[in-house]
């Protein structure tokens, strides 16, 4: 139940950072320092960066995550509530508010470290204390910036008519592999072609096709999946074959929360009943949105601004 009684759109579970964001010519190689823009601090965080981008779009959002009680806290929840979403379940203490330190480059790529803060002190105890929220949601939508035995613990808690999406980001160890319970409660298992090798246990340098990473992510135990492809669309795989989605063309100047953009809009969408290819073809048109603007949640289009983008070219819309 949301904070009005009734239950929302969807239920967003996961991170909330201030990210320090600076821009440069070119991202530096390891060992090598080089000079970027003024520092700018955005709202971001996987988690609330999918909770925005849903609400945004119109769906009822709560968001369950962890700030600190300070500055960044209140700059996060400030810009939640602008976006819409409900933060009556966003505890405060325990740590500092999560932190990103991103570096945009020239085209729009980032590298990306986050230091967790709050984040981290989402317990067990914490997604407990919402399982009535949890069991009544349509959609959970899940992330990997905060414990991961507090989303195993999610999947434990929702309903049985409870949809789990779930983006394993950032992948915790290539050699540790997700406990079952979590893959086979995918419903989907949303990757970019990097995060399928992770999950799949190869090396990061392992090549294959992102339909036959998403087989065998299907063959692991997921119920469906997600291949995100960036400038190049997605792969959308169930028991009954994939497909691939073109993506708009558009001019990118910042990738930063494009894929989160991306799983919230999508998880938004299947709550409400679409399809697996219909859902993500619509996030597919959301993530090209939001890299034609700065900073994550900043960028993330209104449906107005959805509607203006241009259809992919070789889709069938
Ligand atoms: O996915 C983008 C997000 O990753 C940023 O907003 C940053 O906070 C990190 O969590």
């Amino acid at each position: 139940m949301d904070s009005t009684g009734t239950a929302p759109d969807l239920v967003v579970v996961g991170s909330a950072n201030a990210d320090i964001v600076v821009r440069v010519e070119r991202l530096p190689e390891p060992g090598e320092t080089v000079r970027g823009s003024e520092a700018r601090i955005h709202p971001g965080g996987k988690g609330a960066n999918q909770a925005a981008a849903a609400a945004r779009l119109g769906a009822r959002v709560v968001l369950l995550a962890r700030v600190g009680e300070d500055a960044h806290g209140a700059l996060l929840l400030g810009a939640q509530r602008a976006a819409g979403v409900d933060t009556s379940r966003v505890l405060t203490g325990g740590a500092p508010t999560g932190v990103a330190l991103i570096t945009v480059g020239p085209d729009g790529d980032n590298t990306i470290v986050v230091s967790p803060g709050a984040n981290a002190r989402l317990s067990v105890a914490d997604v407990r204390a919402g399982a009535a929220l949890l069991a009544a949601a349509p959609v959970v939508s899940l992330q990997l910036e905060i414990a991961l035995e507090s989303v195993v613990e999610v999947v434990r808690t929702v309903g049985a008519a409870t949809r789990v999406v779930f983006n394993p980001s950032p992948f915790p160890s290539p050699f540790a592999p997700l406990p079952a319970e979590l893959l086979t409660a995918c419903d989907p298992l949303v990757v970019n072609e990097h995060e399928a090798r992770l999950v799949l246990g190869g090396s990061a340098g392992a090549r294959r096709a992102p339909e036959e990473s998403a087989r065998a992510l299907l063959a692991l135990g997921a119920r469906s999946v997600v291949v995100t492809l960036g400038a190049h669309g997605a792969v959308v795989a169930d028991a009954r074959g994939s497909a691939r989605l073109a993506a708009p063309r558009v001019e990118a100047v910042d990738s930063t929360g494009a894929g989160d953009a991306f799983t919230g809009a999508l998880a938004w969408r299947l709550g409400a009943g679409d399809d697996l290819a219909t859902a993500a073809r619509f996030a597919v048109r959301v993530g090209a949105a939001t890299v034609t603007r700065h900073g994550a949640q900043s960028s993330y289009p209104t449906p107005e601004e959805l509607a203006a983008l241009r259809p992919a070219a070789d889709s069938d819309e």
